[in-house]
């Protein structure tokens, strides 16, 4: 039996990765099989690929070779990573997957949701996740989390001005409304705590 994709979605400083620990402890205790991954990254290409396309001196990047680099990191994470283990039944957490392409590159590069999806279909050839949880927050409280965490390295698309990152998330509020009955909006403006409490309840409906 095939398992279960699940995708967590957001713009920059949502909390996705500290979200993540909590379900990957949450997922060890209840024993369920499943493996925990990233976007862009994951496996050795698709992290080079990341690293081309994050890197702050690459200044003059086109948007449509973004587009086409973040799609090309995804078809080989997908192939060598996220098929192999969904076919063997497992769970499959995934930070970003394919509507990260449409809200940032379709919608905020204003390269265009439709288009940026055909391209994207290319890659995935309509593996798409039967789950995703978008967590929602204002993208001055996002960024200023971002600020606030010195774990994290600043990366090129966060110095994108304020106003990209308003974009993003009326490209996320766009993908709501495209595929309301897999994404599900959760409000991260809150506690780690509290969002966990939502997330956790949404697995139990939806997953476990
Ligand atoms: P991360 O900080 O969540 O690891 O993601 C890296 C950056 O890449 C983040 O700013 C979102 C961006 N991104 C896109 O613009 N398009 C994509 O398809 C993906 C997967 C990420």
């Amino acid at each position: 039996m095939r398992g279960c994709f699940i995708t967590l979605e957001g713009g920059d400083g949502a909390g996705k990765s500290s979200l993540i620990k909590y379900i990957v402890e949450y997922f060890e205790k209840e024993s369920v099989n499943f493996i925990e991954t990233r976007e862009p990254g994951g496996i050795s290409i698709a992290e080079q690929i990341r690293s081309v396309i994050l890197d702050r001196k690459n200044t003059e990047m086109d948007g449509r070779t973004e587009a086409l680099l973040y799609a090309a990191a995804r078809r080989q994470h997908l192939v060598e990573r996220v098929l192999p283990a969904l076919e063997s039944g497992k769970v499959v957490l995934c930070d970003r997957f394919v509507d990260s392409s449409l809200a940032y590159q379709g919608y905020a590069r204003g390269l265009g949701i439709e288009e940026v999806f055909s391209i994207n279909q290319f890659a995935i050839e309509n593996c798409m996740p039967d789950l995703t949880i978008y967590l929602d927050i204002e993208p001055e409280a996002g960024l200023a989390r971002i600020n606030a965490a010195k774990e994290r390295e600043i990366n090129r698309l966060d110095l994108e001005e304020l106003n990209f990152h308003h974009n993003v998330r009326k490209g996320y509020f766009q993908l709501l409304k495209m595929f309301p009955e897999r994404i599900v909006k959760v409000d991260a403006s809150r506690s780690l705590e509290h969002v966990f409490e939502e997330v956790k309840t949404i697995l139990e409906q939806r997953v476990l």
